[in-house]
């Protein structure tokens, strides 16, 4: 029977596993990764973190948590990692997330999001480790949908990013039905919070943090009609834990893919809006006074899904997931953590 507990940040129930296991993030290092570290740890597992730092930072980590700075597309050095640290399962992020660098350069793409997931699977089976969770994602996945999509909902990728998150899941149910791995795929909607990198294309809330805290308007793309599932990064590193644990319970051999998101749609407009008070606020709370001004529009991404949402219903009957933090709380405590590090900076 599962035990549940309230966690300290008192967000939300998660359940304690019979026995702590030990786990390898790969792409620790990153936004989500690092989220699903802290969650882990307070769950009272080992963690050790497998990072090429081409986005993520050492200093989303605490000190005590074992670094491996290596590349997935690099076999010898992912089959190292596994012998020295010997997971029992895997939480694999890491992985090319630009969908235009992935237009521009799909042989990378491939290489890191295809190949690497393939070392990864390849050490882990070698090494005895036979449960997975991927980070799958439903934007890609499912396109334009104006309700929220179950995971029924036929794949259509059209981006080389959107078509090596499928591949991966087809990866995972092959390795399942081969070696009798045991795999989750969490399909995630719009992951915002803390830590994210505002430098690449995706991530605009914190993009918009940035530049709202710098003073300067948000741009916003084209008409800025454009519907997303904003889910809260700390509630998508409790799904993670949630899936590494039921992988206890799975039957072994089987790929579980499952949506992560809050099923609200939430256009950029109205993102925006809800942002701006709350950067100034964060801002002021910490004694710099800033009034961004309001939003510019720019010219409209070519390729922009309308509207992309997805039903979490499937992981609550499976996992008890749902997200905890709403909206408009998750972007209060995102603008602190920007101002946070305007600060410190
Ligand atoms: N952020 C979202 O909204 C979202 C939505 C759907 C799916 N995802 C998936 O979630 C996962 C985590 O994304 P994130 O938002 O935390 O991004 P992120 O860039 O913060 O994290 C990715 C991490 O992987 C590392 N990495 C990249 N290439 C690597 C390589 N070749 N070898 C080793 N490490 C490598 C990076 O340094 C970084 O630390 C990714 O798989 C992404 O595709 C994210």
């Amino acid at each position: 029977m599962m035990r549940f507990r309230v966690l300290p940040d008192g967000l939300a129930p998660a359940p304690l596993s019979a026995l702590p296991m030990k786990i390898l993030i790969t792409g620790g290092a990153g936004f989500i990764g690092s989220h699903i570290v802290d969650a882990l740890l307070r769950e009272g597992h080992a963690v050790a973190v497998l990072d090429d730092l081409s986005s993520g930072s050492p200093g989303n980590l605490p000190a005590s948590v074992p670094l491996h700075v290596a590349d997935i597309v690099d076999a010898e050095a992912v089959r190292r990692v596994f012998t020295a640290e010997k997971p029992d399962a895997v939480c694999h992020q890491a992985a090319q997330m630009s969908v235009s660098r992935s237009v521009r350069e799909p042989l990378f793409d491939a290489q890191v999001n295809c190949l690497g997931l393939i070392n990864v699977l390849d050490a882990a089976v070698a090494g005895g480790c036979r449960r997975i969770v991927f980070a799958s994602s439903g934007g890609v996945l499912y396109g334009d949908v104006t309700t929220p999509a179950p995971e029924t909902t036929p794949a259509n990728p059209v981006s080389p990013y959107g078509i090596t998150k499928w591949v991966g899941e087809r990866y995972l149910s092959f390795y399942a039905r081969e070696h009798g791995v045991t795999a989750v795929a969490l399909r995630y909607a719009n992951v915002y919070g803390p830590r994210q990198n505002p430098h690449g294309e995706a991530g605009v809330v914190a993009i918009f943090c940035t530049k709202l805290l710098g003073g300067q308007p948000a741009t916003i793309n084209g008409d800025g009609r454009y519907v997303r599932d904003y889910v809260f990064g700390p509630d998508v590193a409790r799904a993670n834990v949630l899936a590494l644990a039921a992988t206890d319970r799975c039957a072994a051999g089987s790929l579980t893919s499952l949506n992560i998101g809050t099923g609200i749609g939430t256009d950029v407009v109205e993102l925006e809006a809800v942002l701006r008070p709350a950067v100034g606020a964060a801002a002021a709370a910490r004694g710099h006074a800033v009034d961004p001004p309001p939003p510019v529009h720019g010219p409209a991404r070519a390729g922009d899904l309308r509207s992309n949402l997805v039903d979490a219903t499937l992981a609550k009957s499976i996992l008890g997931w749902e997200p905890a933090v709403p909206l408009d709380a998750g972007l209060a405590l995102t603008a602190a953590w920007f101002a946070d590090r305007q600060r410190d900076a």
